[in-house]
């Protein structure tokens, strides 16, 4: 399938820029700073989507707030993926009815996956009239013009066209100065049956190796240490750009800019992950031994349904070769219990699978019907209870290997990279192994962004606690 892919052009973005400049003297021009609050749901694209969002907002003057009484601008980037996020994005809407009576003139946007399902915008339309700004992930590159609109004509602006861009140039804010996002592609082709990804972000499009190498390097410079390269689908980066690089020889060229850092990744799709991946995650001593690899089902009749195109034999043989490239590999996984129809034995199937491979972490997740996704219109005939009660049994199971998981490094010496301050006394530090393991410590803030040698004293199913040696 040929792909529609448009690069946005660099003056369109510079005149977005423009508009904020113009913004700014009109919202910030005499002194006055105005804040603005994003709020936002959903999954790491999302967040390095909301960086794009305050990165505009900040060249407008706003400065940021998480109090909703305290907001000139709040934008609410939301999630698709499960009705859960919905509801509680719907509700969280409705609830800023009061923020607004308080606060007249306050500018509520809603943005994201959520809002680029058509029923989704209609019924912001129909039923939320304090919302005055709706853009979908095709349209926040021009959330300025957009902002705009509604600022000078005081009415509202829905902005949801399916057009799908690359946008270079953006400004971004990030938070912390540790840890950063840096997407590498948008969007996903897989049409996994249950999922409302591509239908809302698109096809796969990825960014130029060069754009992606140069932000990687202007994030060392500026001394980040900790640096996770975002896809729906990683492992088919380049794909669509015909460059004769994929996702293996970028981590090669980011492995190749000097300083201590580490890299890495997410989602892979076990269908592209291949043993080059592997191989080169081995020999670049700066990418991180981890690999967050979604299996969603241990059963062959189910991942066929689920339209995942790779089988467990598949599965189980990647994750072979994977621990025999790096034997200390940490693996994490997403695991959907309950896809339409299924029954006992494939649930088995996905429990004897967890078995086999002992994921460190696993995310599970009950089945969410997706309004125009096929699976949503799979006879289903088991109940919400059953489901739940599938659900529960892979929890215990999920938490009881990652506490036997956690138990095994307890005595080891490992090298870990502190990255924030967790608000307790006893162990005040937060800091993460090279595998994404998350350690406890007690020493000086000033630590932070550093990485230091830790001995584990002890662990429980979600963490390790340690102390600082050498
Ligand atoms: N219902 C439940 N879980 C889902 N996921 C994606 N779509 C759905 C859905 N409709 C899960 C998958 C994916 C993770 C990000 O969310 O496990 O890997
Ligand atoms: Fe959704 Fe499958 Fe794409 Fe992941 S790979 S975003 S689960 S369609």
């Amino acid at each position: 399938m040929p792909i529609e892919r448009k690069v946005i052009a660099p003056e369109a973005i510079e005149a977005q820029r423009e508009i904020c400049a113009k913004i700014f003297e009109r919202v910030a021009g005499d002194g006055q700073r105005p804040l603005a609050m994003v709020d936002t749901y959903g999954c790491q694209q999302n967040e390095a989507d909301s960086e794009k969002i305050r990165g505009y907002l900040s060249e407008m003057g706003y400065g940021f707030t998480q109090d909703e009484f305290q907001a000139d601008v709040i934008v609410v980037n939301t999630c698709a993926v499960r009705e859960h996020a919905e509801m509680r994005v719907l509700g969280n809407v409705g609830a800023l009815n009061h923020t607004k009576k308080a606060r007249p003139g306050q500018i509520i946007a809603v943005c994201g996956c959520m809002v680029q399902q058509e029923h989704m915008a209609e019924k912001l339309k129909r039923s939320y009239p304090i919302v005055d700004l709706v853009f979908g992930p095709h349209e926040l590159w021009r959330f300025p013009e957009l902002l705009n609109q509604v600022m000078e004509k005081h009415k509202r602006v829905f902005a949801t066209a399916k057009e799908e861009a690359v946008a270079e140039g953006i400004p971004l804010r990030r938070d912390g100065q540790v840890k950063a996002w840096l997407s590498i592609m948008y969007g996903c082709n897989n049409f996994c049956t249950y999922c409302i990804v591509p239908y809302v972000r698109g096809r796969e499009r990825s960014r130029r190796p060069e754009d992606v190498v140069a932000e990687a390097r202007a994030l060392v410079a500026a001394g980040y240490k900790d640096i996770t390269l975002l896809g729906q689908n990683v492992n088919s980066y380049g794909k669509d750009l015909d460059c004769g690089v994929d996702f293996a020889d970028l981590i090669r060229e980011i492995n190749a800019i000097p300083g201590d850092f580490l890299i890495r990744f997410m989602t892979s799709h076990p269908r592209d992950a291949t043993e080059k991946l592997f191989k080169t995650m081995a020999e670049c001593e700066k990418c991180a031994h981890h690999i967050h690899l979604p299996v969603q089902s241990g059963s062959d009749r189910v991942l066929k349904r689920m339209n995942r195109h790779y089988d467990r034999a598949k599965y189980l043989e990647e994750i072979e070769t994977a621990r025999r490239y790096m034997p200390d590999l940490v693996i994490t996984t997403d695991i959907i219990v309950g896809f339409p129809d299924e029954t006992e034995e494939d649930f088995q199937a996905t429990l004897s699978l967890c078995e086999e491979v002992r994921f460190d972490a696993m995310f599970t997740f009950i089945y969410s019907k997706r309004v125009g996704t096929p699976a949503a219109t799979m006879p289903d005939p088991y109940t919400r209870q059953e489901k739940q009660l599938h659900f529960d049994q892979l929890t215990d199971l999920a938490n009881r290997i990652s506490g036997e998981k956690h138990r095994e490094y307890e005595g080891k010496t490992l090298r870990v990279l502190v990255d924030g301050e967790t608000g307790r006394e006893e162990y005040n530090l937060s800091s993460r192994t090279n595998g994404g393991r998350l350690v406890h410590l007690k020493g000086d803030k000033s630590l932070i962004g550093r990485f230091v040698n830790v001995k584990i004293t002890a662990s429980n199913t979600w963490a390790l606690y340690g102390e600082i040696v050498g």
